[in-house]
């Protein structure tokens, strides 16, 4: 992606659904006898990898414009995942219960995905141990069986982890009695997921609150089910304005999940409005530091969200600090913020910023998700031509964050690497 900085951005840009949101509803279709519909679904590769697993899996995945069918109808066979998929996200995760619902056993490698600290899966592991399955790993295959089937439980979660909350969401719908989850996430893709699982006639109360309850149903339907906007997306392009200044108007884009990183943004010197769904950020004058912040799970300021508002205060006068309570590598686009001229140290898990007058454009590589996309808002306020590599993390969440750019004034386009 060649950025060239130094233009504000001007517009509007509508959401798209949320990514995770659209990954674990795709798993979810598989637990469906009938067929699903999910419309808005962003063009990803994490999305096309999900496909690639529910295709395997015996699914009829097809997309109908922008909608994503698939088909749990014909859904069976072994359980055996392909291993490229699995490897190449973390949302691979996300086929153990309904694998284990449909074919009795699930076969996989470890998931991949960013690399952001150690990413165990235990939580998920073990909430399926208490509800009746059999663990074992061979190395690096892990095999899960469920030889009586799986059944409700009462299980406190160490932590809330998300996708272990989804991961015994799924397996609960379909196990026969109640499962009482404690210390469960709450994020909103969390309630997004309960929203699908109802539409198909699950049974589940409190989801998106740390007490989700389910009743565990015979049989799952199937259902058409518009998923939540990207709140990630949302905050890309809020920081994205911090930093290359400017006013944009993000469209279906609902306030609260967006209220933390926006609280730091204004903090900054930016201005927020909001109503109607719709959220309007502008940033006219200067930065100013923000002092530390911290990152949290839901409703605090979302460890997503850490990359790309650290990139926006690489500018901002004085002192900024983001630290990250979730993952311990988060900030692995440091590297990248120095070479633009930024004065960003990683200390432990935080990122200690000293905002400077000018960037300059560099050659930059993407080593994750969201810490591409965060050297991507850096470049924008960056004087002259910066070249990011490393484009397949950014597209794992993002469709075209060049053209999103680009359509708001950016000057901001993809080449081939
Ligand atoms: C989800 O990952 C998101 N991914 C992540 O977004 C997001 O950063 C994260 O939640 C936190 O909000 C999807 O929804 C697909 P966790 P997940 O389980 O489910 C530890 C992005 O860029 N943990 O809540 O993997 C874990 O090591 C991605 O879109 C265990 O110890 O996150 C981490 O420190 C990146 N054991 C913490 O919990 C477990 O069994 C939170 O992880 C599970 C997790």
């Amino acid at each position: 992606m060649v950025i060239r900085g130094g233009r504000p951005l001007e517009g509007t840009a509508r959401l798209p659904a949320a990514k995770n949101s659209v990954l674990p509803l795709l798993a979810a279709a598989l637990l469906c006898k009938g067929e699903s519909v999910l419309t808005q679904v962003p063009r990803l590769l994490d999305v096309e990898q999900s496909v690639a697993i529910l295709t395997a899996l015996g699914c009829r995945c097809q997309w109908r414009g922008r909608g994503l069918a698939v088909d749990g109808a014909e859904a069976g066979g072994d359980g055996a995942l392909p291993e490229g998929p699995v490897r190449a996200m973390r949302s691979s995760v996300f086929y153990l219960a309904p694998a284990l619902h449909r074919c009795g056993r699930v076969q996989m490698p470890m998931p991949g995905g960013c690399k952001l600290g150690p990413r165990p899966i235990d939580i998920h592991l073990d909430g399926l141990v208490k509800m009746g399955a059999r663990v074992q790993w061979q190395g690096e295959s892990l095999t899960v069986t469920a030889p009586g089937g799986l059944h409700g439980v009462d299980y406190s979660l160490r932590l809330p982890s998300v996708g272990a909350t989804e991961t015994l969401l799924m397996a609960a719908v379909l196990a026969p009695g109640q499962t009482v989850l404690r210390g469960a996430a709450a994020e909103p893709e969390i309630a997004d997921l309960a929203a699908f699982l109802t539409a198909c006639g699950a049974r589940i109360r409190g989801a998106g609150t740390p007490l989700v309850q389910v009743e565990g149903v015979e049989a799952l339907t199937g259902a058409t089910h518009t998923p939540i906007p990207d709140r990630i997306v949302a905050a890309t392009l809020a920081a994205a304005v911090a930093s290359a200044g400017g006013r944009v108007k993000l469209l279906g884009c609902p306030f609260e999940p967006l209220a933390p990183t926006l609280e730091i943004l204004c903090r900054a010197g930016c201005t927020a409005e909001h109503g109607g769904n719709t959220v309007t950020v502008s940033r006219e004058g200067p930065l100013k530091g923000v002092g530390r912040v911290y990152t949290g799970v839901y409703p605090a300021f979302s460890t997503d969200a850490a990359p790309v508002v650290a990139a926006a205060l690489l500018t901002a006068a004085g002192h900024s600090a983001v630290e990250d309570t979730v993952f311990e590598n988060r900030f692995a686009c440091a590297e990248g913020f120095s070479a633009l001229g930024g004065r960003a140290v990683r200390c432990g898990r935080a990122l200690e910023i000293e905002g400077v007058a000018r960037l300059s454009g560099a050659d930059l590589r993407a080593q994750d998700l969201r810490g591409g996309a965060a050297l991507a808002v850096a470049a924008l306020a960056a004087e002259g031509e910066s070249r990011l590599f490393g484009l397949a993390h950014i597209r794992r969440g993002y469709g075209d964050l060049a053209g999103t750019l680009r359509a708001l004034g950016a000057d901001a386009a993809c080449r081939r690497e």
